[in-house]
């Protein structure tokens, strides 16, 4: 058993079955143990996964150019910061130095003062922690997490509240076969929302994730949790804790209606495609591509390709105003 199996494990001899966002928060962010608290880096080749983030210099060069025209938008004002939020291993810094760049990951210990820039984050919402439902009809029960012969398995538990109840409802509608269902609740994303907008006081906040809208969730009858591991992706999420990464797809229609009730203004859900291609668009690409030589010249076209056509169609960017 991995460490943090022993410590998820004494828990639930002790006190029974947990939630799975008490999993999931363990077994990604639990302070020594945790995956992305690890020495080890979980991004690139040696790791067991890639982001946007690693695609550099062009990912940054083309976040940089979005976030100059939020910065024209408000004015150009001399003190425009960008909060990165989930920034992992900081890889914009960069490209945000004309910027007040503020960092922020899950250990930080404190947030910035309000401001007037831009919240920025590339694959936060899918690294929060979710609880899990399933239905079966007209009873929906969250699913717990039991240890037994060594090994973690779902356990149906208690009735789903009655605040995400109302959550569910409109989702198990929209499928015509409810008999057999599992869906994950957002616990967390109301929450990491509000802490962003009580640092932003004017300007924009930028998510670029992979998820589904309300209408989409019918291609997801048994939920989206998915695990990472060596660059394969592993239905199991429950093995090995601490080991693999676990992420959950972000529901954008929830995401947006949370912000709106906030008070931000959406704009319309886009591909990473389509806004990667606006943000390159004013001078054709060239800032983006700057290169010194041919070499540097066919790596970065390689990246931007990778941007556009690899990961431009499953990312999507939600732009929330205010
Ligand atoms: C999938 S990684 C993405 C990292 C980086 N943005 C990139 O594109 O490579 C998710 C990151 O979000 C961080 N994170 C998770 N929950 C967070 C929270 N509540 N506040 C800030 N960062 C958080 C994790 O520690 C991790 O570094």
């Amino acid at each position: 058993m991995t460490p943090l199996a022993e410590i998820l494990a004494a828990r639930i001899r002790a006190h029974g079955p947990i939630l799975f966002s008490e999993f999931m928060d363990t077994a990604l962010y639990h302070p020594a143990h945790g995956y992305y608290r690890s020495p080890r880096d979980p991004f690139g080749t040696q790791g067991d996964f890639f982001t946007a983030s690693q695609l550099q210099p062009v990912f940054g060069r083309l976040i940089a150019a979005a976030v100059h025209a939020h910065c024209h938008r408000c004015g150009d004002p001399p003190h425009f910061t960008v909060a990165e939020w989930g920034a992992g291993r900081a890889e914009l810094a960069p490209y945000f130095a004309e910027f007040h760049y503020f960092p922020i990951d899950a250990a930080t210990p404190a947030l910035p003062p309000p401001f007037t820039g831009v919240v920025f984050s590339n694959e936060l919402f899918d690294a929060l922690p979710v609880d899990v439902a399933s239905i079966r009809g007209a009873d929906f029960r969250l699913m717990r997490v039991d240890h037994r012969d060594d090994a973690f398995l779902w356990q149906p538990a208690e009735p789903v509240a009655d605040q995400w109840r109302d959550y569910l409802e409109p989702l198990a509608a929209r499928f015509e076969d409810r008999s057999h269902l599992t869906l994950e609740l957002p616990v967390r994303l109301a929450p990491t929302l509000e802490r962003m907008a009580s640092s932003l006081q004017r300007g924009a906040l930028v998510a670029i994730d992979y998820g589904y809208t309300h209408r989409e969730i019918v291609r997801f009858p048994s939920g989206t949790l998915m695990s990472y591991r060596r660059h394969q992706a592993l239905e199991n999420v429950l093995r090995d804790p601490g080991l693999q990464d676990i992420t959950a797809h972000v529901p954008f229609t929830y995401l947006a209606d949370c912000a709106a009730r906030l008070g931000f203004e959406c704009a319309p859900l886009e591909d990473m495609a389509r806004y990667l291609l606006r943000a390159g668009e004013p001078d054709q690409f060239a800032s983006a591509l700057d290169a010194p030589d041919a070499p540097s010249a066919a790596r970065l076209r390689l990246q931007l390709k990778t941007l556009l056509f690899g990961m431009g169609e499953t990312f999507r960017v939600l732009t929330l105003l205010r």
